[in-house]
């Protein structure tokens, strides 16, 4: 097919399939013309037979657009999901409904829009001509110092710009990690219960992969020593657990430590919210003990901005700082460069920390009036184990092992809460709801929110 059935074809073809949608707009003839290498004539053709087929219409001066009053019916792809991780799969899904108690986000009502706009004017009228060709694979260098500034003062590190590596979310940071370092032989630990989106990602690309269970003071070092002595990563969140919240106690840090130095084995320390401590101990960061070099320590923006922007990074050992500008070299294209610079630039500018602070006080009134409401809605049914920090909170069930039907009756009144044992990788679970509390803005809404399933809650767990 040639001259304007071609282009006739295309566009008729894109409007069915939905991509071209009612009242977008198509480009100017002569535009098009040009674009194709054709005559202009050719193109008036083809746009006067989609005119006459009522898949185009022409607005005169204003252009020719996509039919407005087009119906389409438009399938849908529906996209499967192996059955083994499909309740995996349905937190995950679940985690981008809006609703009440939400997991792992900052208070969206409290992003700091004002400044974020006056700084990225600064930063678009800043940028050089040079600075539009591909940024560096390592991150935008002022952005990396800004952050060893950030974790040396806030997470007692003792980093320097060199080490730092900016990535895209955990997902890109731990893949990146074991491109760079590991073997297919390599045996990996990881949390159990863990993340969700970890257990995933390491199902899918670590062929040893194995658990270690989690209590009330963390991670089971005892139970790693004596079981995976040989491992050659461990990977956990230290500071507030994911999802008990717990923190790995001061003996078990030193054990941990100690182990990763003789072992020569590497720990991951994913610090995703150490920032929201609400105890007056200072809980440094893991990597702040590390005297042998041990700890890749992953951290985020995601809790502390916005998971949107999709900005993290990792701060390497000095001894993997070369091996990984490799690695990164031939398997990463570098990230957008603006939105670093804007953040370099608020964190530089000091606004990161006023943030924080704001942040870390209202989280902690937060969590208080969820507890609260919990406690008023349903004083018998469930009871929470307090931790010193993090973003949300677990309601253990008093008695029975019902949290996923009950979590489903709770999700049917928009009440975005996780059941707890399908965390679990393992057999030996606890069973209860996670509930985020950042976004929650009054005692009194969350008592209207958890009052919504109250029938069907006490129906099943007893009165
Ligand atoms: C346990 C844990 N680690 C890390 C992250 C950071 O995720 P990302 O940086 O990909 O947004 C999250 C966010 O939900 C998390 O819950």
């Amino acid at each position: 097919m040639t001259g304007y059935q071609a282009i006739y074809q295309r566009y008729k073809q894109q409007i069915l399939s939905g991509n071209l949608k009612p009242g977008e707009k198509v480009p100017a003839i002569r535009v098009l013309a040009a674009d194709l290498g054709v005559a202009k004539k050719t193109v008036e053709t083809a746009y006067n037979i989609l005119i006459g087929e009522g898949y185009l219409v022409s607005k005169g001066a204003r252009g020719t657009q996509v039919n407005p009053d087009l119906q389409l019916n438009i399938a849908r792809v529906a996209i499967s999901t192996p059955v083994e991780d499909s309740k995996l799969q349905q937190l995950i899904d679940l985690r981008d409904n809006p609703g009440f108690f939400r997991l792992g986000i900052p208070s969206l009502d409290e992003f700091p829009y004002k400044k974020w706009l006056l700084l990225s004017g600064k930063a678009i009228r800043a940028m050089r001509p040079e600075q539009m060709l591909t940024p560096p694979v390592m991150g935008h260098p002022p952005l990396r110092e800004a952050i060893a500034n950030y974790v040396n003062i806030s997470r007692g590190l003792n980093c320097n710009a060199s080490q730092i590596c900016i990535t895209s979310g955990y997902k890109h940071s731990i893949a990146l990690i074991l491109q760079a370092l590991a073997t297919r032989q390599d045996k990996v630990v990881f949390e159990d219960p863990g993340y969700f989106f970890g257990q995933k990602l390491l199902k899918r690309i670590v062929e040893n992969l194995h658990y270690v269970p989690v209590d009330r003071q963390g991670l089971n070092i005892g139970y790693l020593l004596q079981h995976h002595q040989d491992t050659r990563f461990v990977i956990t969140s230290p500071a507030h657990h994911s999802p008990l919240a717990v923190t790995l106690s001061l003996p078990r840090r030193q054990q941990l430590l100690d182990w990763a130095q003789n072992q020569r084995a590497w720990i991951i320390e994913d610090d995703y919210d150490g920032e929201f401590h609400y105890t007056k101990k200072v809980l440094p960061a893991l990597k702040s003990q590390d005297a042998a070099d041990r700890v890749i320590y992953v951290g985020t923006f995601s809790k502390t901005i916005m998971p949107a922007m999709r900005i993290s990074y990792i701060v390497l050992p000095k001894a993997l700082i070369n091996r990984f500008h490799e690695t990164a070299e031939i398997v990463e294209t570098s990230l957008p460069l603006l939105p670093q610079q804007i953040l370099s630039r608020f964190i530089a500018e000091g606004h990161f920390f006023k943030h924080l602070k704001k942040m870390r006080t209202l989280y902690q009134a937060r969590r208080q009036m969820v507890l609260n409401a919990l406690q008023q809605v349903y004083p018998t049914q469930f009871y929470v184990e307090l931790t010193d920090g993090g973003m949300h909170i677990v309601a253990f069930l008093t008695s029975g092992s019902q949290d996923e039907q009950l979590a489903e009756i709770w999700q049917q009144h928009r009440l975005l809460v996780f059941p707890l044992s399908v965390w679990y990788a393992g057999n030996s679970k606890r069973y209860g709801l996670v509930i985020g509390y950042t976004n929650i803005k009054s005692e009194q809404e969350a008592i209207d929110a958890l009052r919504l399933p109250y029938q069907q809650t006490i129906a099943l767990l007893g009165g």
